[in-house]
Parts: C-alpha cells; sequence; structure tokens
C-alpha cells in the first residue's frame, strides 16, 4: 500500500514544493479555501475518526470543536517537542516530507479560525527547523500561506520556535509558558488550553504527524480514511522502531493492520533482532508506557489492543530489548531519565523520581537489600495520581513495568550481594 504520511518513501524529493504540488500536494487547501466552510473542515475531521498521534490517542475534531464560539484571536500550537525516548517519527515528517505537514497546518487553521500557528520545535533538531522555516517561505510565495491564501479573505502567518532541550517542554501546557518565553512547567488545569492558552486565548494543540494526516482526510474524504485501520483506530501510524533490531526507523502502517512480532521481524519492518537473539522486553511508548514481553509478540498495533495487552501505545515508539539486556539496568536508565527531566513543581514527581532512581543505583551497585525491592512499588503508588502533569505517573512505569514480568531479575541482584 502507498504511504500516506511518509510519502517520502515512496516519492523522491517530495520535499521540493513542485514535486510535492505535482503529487497533488495543496489540493486539499484549495478545495477548503474554495468549497468548504470552517465547520465543515471540522466536521470532516471529526467523522474521520483520527486521534491524537502525540500520545494521549485524542480525538484531533472533537478537540478542535472545545474552543469557545466567537473568542478571537485563537490560535494553533503544533507540538513538534518529540523528546520522548525513541520517538523520531515527526523528525522524518518535517525534513523529508514538510509541505505535507505545513499544508495540514494551514487547513487545520483554517478549521479552527486562526490567523497565526506555531510550531515549537525541539532546539536538538536544527535541521528539521531550518527545512521547516524554508517551507513556510515556500508556502507564502506560493500563495498558500501569509496574506489573502489562495486570493481569499483568509489569512496565515506561521511561525518556527525551537525550544531549549526539555522533556517537559512537550506537555502542552509547558510547551505554552515555554512559547511564551516563561520557564517550561505545566499549568494547573483547569482551565484547559481550548479557553485559556496561548497568551491567555481559546488554543489548541496537535502533535505533527495529526496535522499530516489532515491533508489525505480532506483530499480523500471521511469514508476513505475511516476504511484504514480499525473502528476505533482509524488510519494510518508511523512507528518507530529502535533498540536491538536489524533495521532500526520509522515503519508506516494502517492501525491495527500489524503486530508486534511483524513490525519486530517483519522483511518491510525491522528484520529481526541483532545477532538473531530473543526478545525480552518490549517498550511500546518510549520510556512512558510499562514493558511488555515477548508474550505479547501478537498484540495488535492499535491503542485498544496494546491498552488491552496492559501497556499504552502512545506515540508509537518501539523499543526492542534483547535476551541479553539486564532489566534492572535498563530499568535505572529510564529513572535517571525522569529524575533528570522532572521540572520539580510537585512534590511527589520531584522527590519520587529522586527515590526511585536511589533505590535502583542501590539494587545495580550491588548494595541493596529485598527491603529496597520491595520499596520501588511503595514510592510508585505514592507518584501515581498525585502529580500535576503525566510526567509524575509516566516515571512509575519502568517500575511496574518492569517488577511484572522480571521481578527474579531484581531479587537475584540482591542474592548475588549476600542481602537477601
Ligand atoms: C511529559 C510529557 C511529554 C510530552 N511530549 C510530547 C511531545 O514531545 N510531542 C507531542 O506531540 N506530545 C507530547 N505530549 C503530549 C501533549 O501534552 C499533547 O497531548 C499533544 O501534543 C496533543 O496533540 P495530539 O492531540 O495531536 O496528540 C507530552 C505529554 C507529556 C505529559
Ligand atoms: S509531575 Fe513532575 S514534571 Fe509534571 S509538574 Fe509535577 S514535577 Fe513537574
Amino acid at each position: 500500500m502507498d504511504k500516506i504520511i511518509l510519502r517520502n518513501q515512496d516519492i523522491p524529493d517530495i520535499a521540493d514544493i513542485d514535486v510535492y504540488v505535482r503529487n497533488g500536494g495543496y489540493a486539499a487547501l484549495k478545495q477548503v479555501i474554495e468549497t468548504m466552510t470552517f465547520e465543515q473542515v471540522t466536521d470532516a475531521v471529526k467523522a474521520s475518526g483520527l486521534k491524537g498521534r502525540g500520545g494521549a490517542g485524542f480525538p484531533t475534531g472533537l478537540k478542535w470543536s472545545f474552543l469557545p464560539k466567537g473568542v478571537l484571536p485563537r490560535y494553533l500550537v503544533v507540538n513538534a517537542d518529540e523528546s520522548e525516548p525513541g520517538t523520531f517519527k515527526d523528525r522524518e515528517i518535517m525534513e523529508k516530507n514538510p509541505h505535507q505537514f505545513i499544508e495540514g497546518v494551514i487547513i487545520s487553521s483554517y478549521a479552527i479560525q486562526c490567523n497565526h500557528a506555531f510550531i515549537y520545535i525541539r532546539g536538538e533538531y536544527p535541521l528539521a527547523a531550518r527545512i521547516l522555516e524554508k517551507a513556510v517561505e515556500e508556502a507564502k510565495t506560493h500563495g498558500y500561506a501569509g496574506n489573502k491564501v489562495l486570493g481569499s479573505e483568509y489569512n496565515i502567518e506561521i511561525t518556527v520556535h525551537r525550544g531549549a532541550g526539555a522533556y517537559i517542554c512537550g506537555e502542552e501546557t509547558a510547551l505554552l509558558d515555554s512559547l511564551e518565553g516563561k520557564l517550561g512547567m505545566p499549568r494547573v488545569k483547569p482551565p484547559f488550553p481550548a479557553l485559556v492558552g496561548l497568551y491567555g486565548k481559546p488554543t489548541v494543540i496537535n502533535n505533527v504527524e495529526t496535522l499530516a494526516n489532515v491533508p489525505p482526510i480532506i483530499a480523500k474524504g471521511a469514508d476513505w480514511y475511516k476504511s484504514i485501520g480499525t473502528e476505533k483506530s482509524t488510519g494510518p501510524k508511523v512507528f518507530c522502531v529502535s533498540g536491538h533490531v536489524k533495521r532500526p526507523g520509522n515503519y508506516e502502517a494502517p492501525l491495527g493492520s500489524i503486530t508486534l512480532r511483524d513490525l519486530i521481524y517483519g522483511e518491510n519492518f525491522a528484520q529481526g533482532v541483532r545477532g538473531d537473539k530473543k526478545v525480552k522486553g518490549i517498550l511500546t511508548a518510549g520510556a512512558s508506557a510499562p514493558m511488555l514481553t515477548a508474550e505479547h509478540l501478537d498484540t495488535k498495533l492499535d491503542y485498544e489492543a496494546v491498552a488491552a495487552a496492559g501497556s499504552i501505545l502512545g506515540s508509537a515508539s518501539i523499543i526492542v530489548l534483547d535476551e541479553d539486556t539486564d532489566i534492572p539496568w535498563a530499568a535505572q536508565k529510564m529513572a535517571e531519565f525522569f529524575k533528570h527531566e522532572s521540572c520539580g513543581k510537585c512534590t511527589p514527581c520531584r522527590e519520587g523520581t529522586y527515590w526511585l532512581l536511589t533505590l535502583y543505583q542501590r539494587i545495580n551497585q550491588g548494595q541493596a537489600s529485598q527491603a529496597d525491592i520491595d520499596m520501588l512499588p511503595i514510592v510508585a503508588s505514592q507518584m501515581v495520581g498525585r502529580t500535576l502533569c503525566p510526567l509524575g505517573e509516566f516515571a512509575t512505569s519502568p517500575v511496574t513495568g518492569t517488577l511484572r514480568w522480571f521481578k527474579s531479575e531484581y531479587e537475584a541482584k540482591v542474592k548475588s550481594n549476600g542481602h537477601g
């Protein structure tokens, strides 16, 4: 099947605006400007069943319809922070197929009646930022952006803003504060950004991949889009595969059409585990979701099936760990990440991430007793449901996910140091 999002994998040089236009690019925008009202665009996206690709999987059209009527200006803010370990799909979209994404930004801005959209891109993506800046300029000179889009009364300004390398700035309200020039820390919700967002105005925040889905939905219709994927998880998805696989990379497939086994072993996908070793652990949403195991290889890759298996699909960053991986060591790496990235605004996360890391250091340095292992889920339980933003809960996933399947590895470390 032809790619819908990663069209760059089928069409050479599609980052060039002329190549993009020759292959049907900006036709959806033309259709929107010439024939559709704001509401009709939102209705089409709603009908497509598109869910946000940034992690939470919230229905996109529904999110747009939460904006209060008649309150202007409104903003579209694109989350291009992409900082989850193992996630690199938005990077490929922005670097290799930028105009499909920019067309999605313009159509979505039109739908929510926004005249100024912001793309917040992670600081470590300078190449993608430069490519986007160029793409925005090209869109303007071709009449697709700027004042009087395609000769209509609609104006759209697009600003590319570079972040400074903080994972927490991917959380939508921390992102808004950072964009406003403040320290990037999550806001207390409610109020939600739909009512009080950027500069206190109604704001929609969407992920890069989410918006890259919008032009094909408009061009080919909601029914066509719904025919791809499953009833509840519609459309194509880009899966990022990394870790101990032979061919890491981004692979696009309809949601629910392939299993973890297909993705890891398939000829058109990651082609198996390096050295033909066995799979031991699988992270489906980077460091933020509980680990699955080789027993879950037949899990279908859609939001519902991965949840039923005990994890989350999130942004679909699949990290594969082979049979030689020291699981408590891998969990410590994740604990280090969360300790470093916790913004410190709320106590359970600030203190909890510190104590989880301290316990992991003891366990992996051979200084722990059984009581330290038992303490891990106790600390985690003091964090879940008690933090201001989801990072505090994400930080407990390495504990709950690995203890569930690999407790004996923790206990072996304690026994070998005589503290068992
Ligand atoms: C700690 C944390 C980090 C996040 N990082 C990202 C990110 O890098 N990119 C992203 O699109 N969403 C990220 N999210 C999710 C956003 O808060 C938000 O749900 C998303 O951008 C909404 O877009 P969507 O509806 O199109 O998925 C993160 C959330 C949290 C709690
Ligand atoms: S949960 Fe962690 S990252 Fe989120 S606001 Fe609290 S301290 Fe900051």
